[in-house]
């Protein structure tokens, strides 16, 4: 027979990064690389989303990201800084939420984006996978591309690299931005569920108010 219930997000935190901080802790494995969407305004396109990797919190509670200068993302941001995450956990073990594994996602809502100093790229570059880091270095993001040509200017580069024994130095175009949101959005969803939300609003006190909202 068909089934049919309400999720219902209980015993929350009072902050929302306290909330993704435990939402985060619940799905980690090691070697774990979450993922989240990013969407900016485009000159061209209007709005123009692509799925990043989430480079952690900030101490000031803000989302980071690493990007290249020549990246639409990055030229976006810097034209305009408004933009929207979501992260999309499909399957994360909070006991305090229930016993089986849930769906939740998080949204940020009017959130907006600053660029980190020079002083505290290092920080990311020196996080990043040897791929990532060469492709920084010799790649260019969005430009039509011809297979045989990177191979080949791919292979050079990695041999030279393996050779030096030196570490990849980041180049100038490397670039990272923290994120921060007016409203943060939590969505829970189980089997044969209808979805509840937790909506955080930041007031003009810096408080957050926090309410259910229908899905
Ligand atoms: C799982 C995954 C993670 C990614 N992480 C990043 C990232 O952290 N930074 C980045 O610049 N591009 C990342 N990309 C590539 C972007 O999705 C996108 O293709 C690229 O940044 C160019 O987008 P844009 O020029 O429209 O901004 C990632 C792609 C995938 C599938």
């Amino acid at each position: 027979m068909a089934k049919s219930t309400l999720a219902h997000i209980v015993d929350y935190p009072n902050e929302p990064v306290t909330f993704l901080r435990q939402i985060l802790h619940a799905v980690e494995e090691p070697n774990f690389l979450q993922a989240m969407n990013l969407a900016t305004v485009d000159k061209e396109f209007g709005v123009l989303n692509r799925t990043v990797l989430f480079r952690g919190l900030t101490e000031d509670d803000c989302v980071t990201y690493a990007t290249q200068q020549f990246t639409r993302s990055c030229k976006n941001l810097k034209a305009n800084n408004k933009c929207a995450i979501t992260f999309l956990f499909p399957r994360v073990m909070l006991p305090s939420q229930g016993p089986r594994p849930l769906i939740w996602q998080v949204r940020l809502i009017g959130a907006s984006a600053v660029q980190l100093p020079e002083s505290e790229l290092d920080l990311y570059w020196e996080k990043d996978e040897l791929p990532a880091q060469i492709r920084a270095i010799i790649f260019r993001t969005g430009r039509p591309s011809n297979y045989e040509k990177l191979k080949e200017k791919h292979d050079r580069f990695l041999k030279d690299f393996m050779e030096s024994g030196e570490p990849l130095h980041r180049p100038p175009t490397f670039t990272a931005f923290k994120i921060k949101s007016l409203r943060w959005d939590f969505l829970k969803i189980g089997m044969n569920q209808i979805a509840d939300r937790l909506q955080y609003r930041l007031q003009d006190d810096c408080q957050w108010e926090v309410m259910h909202v229908s899905s």
